[in-house]
């Protein structure tokens, strides 16, 4: 009889609690982080951060988070102790988001409990863009939070160090977890992909040039707050009618698109991307109770792309996150065209005609 070994080692949330440590008077570390876009996406979740399907992303290169974390040692070690700024000044309704972040990961990192810190957060895209911060801001966040402990603890490698930042950033926000690394990120258990985990992302590296560089303009649709938020909306997907059908596609998504990647059909490509967004936004319209992020805009700008694409056969497409935003992808010897057709017809689709030009980036870096 022939058995089935699996070789790869099975990482669990134990092997991320930190005992060994040594202790610093003050330090502080800075990183960026980027945002994220989602080509097959992570929509509905269990306890504990668990995604109810893998997803994919893009990491993105100039939308980011900056995050300055300084930590300087204190007596009591019973709570948190931290200030929240946001460009040097204040924030507090960022707090409660934060504080149940550092309770969150207490576990993994109980050294945060000796230092006061401080947070000095920033982002690149404007604050009320519509683009979730939560991504790049978590990411930003778990990377200062990892070289604390690589500072009290030098031994650690560098897989241990990467892993375990997207580790943390899952427990902020599942996206987050896929902004660490670049350039493209998969998150949670595949069968077909070897070593992937629903605790952190792992890069995905077999790509063909046809990918390099990819494009991302997003479309500054509606900057609005959204009136469901993404937590809300994962949550719908308990209960929802076609919560089961809709996971097993994202896994054969995955699949495909991984193929696809690999051998560079960007006409395959489309395909997959345009389908997962609408897809995404179907789940939200048959929610109970339902919603809907589209905006008029949306849906204008996404027929004048199909438009575009069948006139011009340049492969340009979209996808869109939880909300109104378009983001526009497409490779980079498009950029010329796909950016006059942008200027011409789709920014008078946009607020206060605005659009931010992004595009593939390679994820988390120390400043
Ligand atoms: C539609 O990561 O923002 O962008 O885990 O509750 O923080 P939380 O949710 P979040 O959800 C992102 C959903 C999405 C798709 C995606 O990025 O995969």
């Amino acid at each position: 009889m022939v058995f089935l070994q699996k070789f790869s080692i099975m990482i669990s949330e134990k092997d991320f609690i930190t005992s060994n440590y040594s202790r610093i008077e003050t330090a502080t570390f800075q990183w960026s982080a980027p945002s994220n876009i989602a080509l097959v996406k992570y929509w509905g979740k269990k306890a504990k951060q668990i995604p109810a399907n893998p997803s994919i992303s893009f990491t993105l290169n100039n939308c980011k988070t900056i995050t300055k974390l300084l930590v300087s040692k204190k007596e009591n070690n019973k709570h948190f102790s931290f200030d929240l700024l946001f460009k040097g000044k204040p924030k507090e309704d960022f707090k409660p988001k934060i504080q149940k972040f550092l309770e969150r990961i207490e576990i993994y990192c109980p050294f945060l409990k000796e230092y006061h810190l401080t947070i000095d957060t920033e982002n690149t895209f404007p604050h009320s863009s519509g683009i979730a911060s939560s991504a790049s801001g978590m990411a930003a966040l778990a990377m200062t939070i990892m070289s604390l402990e690589k500072e009290l603890n030098p031994f650690i490698s560098d897989d241990f160090f990467y892993q375990k930042a997207s580790f943390l950033a899952r427990l902020g926000s599942g996206s987050a977890c896929r902004s660490i690394k670049g350039e493209v990120v998969i998150w949670g258990n595949h069968l077909e992909t070897k070593n992937s985990s629903d605790l952190f992302g792992m890069e995905f590296s077999d790509i063909h040039p046809n990918f390099k560089n990819y494009q991302d303009t997003i479309l500054l649709v509606d900057k609005g707050e959204k009136q469901v938020s993404s937590t809300v909306g994962h949550e719908l997907m308990h209960n929802h009618p076609y919560a089961e059908k809709r996971f097993n596609q994202a896994h054969e998504n995955l699949s495909k698109i991984k193929t696809i990647l690999s051998n560079g059909n960007i006409t395959e490509f489309i395909k997959i991307v345009e389908s997962e967004a609408l897809t995404l936004h179907a789940m939200m319209m048959t929610s109970m109770p339902y919603f809907i992020l589209m905006k008029p805009n949306t849906l204008e700008i996404i027929n004048k792309i199909w438009k575009f694409r069948s006139e011009t056969e340049i492969p340009v497409c979209f996808t869109l996150d939880a909300g109104a935003n378009v983001h526009v992808l497409y490779p980079e010897n498009g950029k010329e065209k796909v950016l006059e057709f942008i200027k011409n017809e789709l920014v008078g689709n946009c607020q206060n005609g605005q659009y931010i030009c992004d595009q593939i980036g390679t994820g988390a870096k120390s400043i």
